[in-house]
């Protein structure tokens, strides 16, 4: 698995999603309250971007009348047939058991830490022997 730069920070708002080719693949990655999620643009039903989908919340309910909200554009519905997938994860929601689409990880590193620059001076180890200082080349 290769390590890929795909946006800024600050370039995907939250609740937004930037969708991407890396890696020979079509992506979504998509930003949720200052956490990023990345997801196979291919949805498992009939092949539809899934990633251009409409992202919702969590609807909980345990009984008519009750509803709870939560995890605010977690939630990504296919815009074809309108299966749900939660972005954490890949899992269907309507099949959690047997469909889920593909996920990948994503870290948000420092950018002196990716790229280091091309030239490196060579360096050699030096040691103090006695009244003499030697270097091995
Ligand atoms: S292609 Fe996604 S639900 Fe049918």
């Amino acid at each position: 698995m290769s390590r890929h730069v795909v946006a800024k920070v600050g370039e995907i708002a939250s609740g937004q999603r930037k969708i991407i080719d890396v890696g020979g693949r079509r992506v979504g990655v998509f930003h949720s309250n200052g956490e990023y999620f990345a997801l196979l643009d291919r949805c498992p039903h009939q092949g539809a971007s899934l990633c251009s989908g409409m992202l919702m919340s969590l609807v909980d309910s345990s009984e008519p009348g009750d509803y709870r909200i939560s995890r605010k554009s977690e939630m990504l519905r296919c815009p074809w047939h309108g299966w749900e997938f939660d972005i954490r994860t890949g899992q269907s929601w309507c099949e959690p058991s047997k469909i889920r689409v593909k996920t990948y990880p994503v870290s948000v590193e420092p950018g002196a830490d990716l790229v280091k620059g091309p030239y490196v001076a060579t360096t050699y180890p030096v040691s103090i022997e006695d009244d003499y200082v030697l270097v091995e080349i």
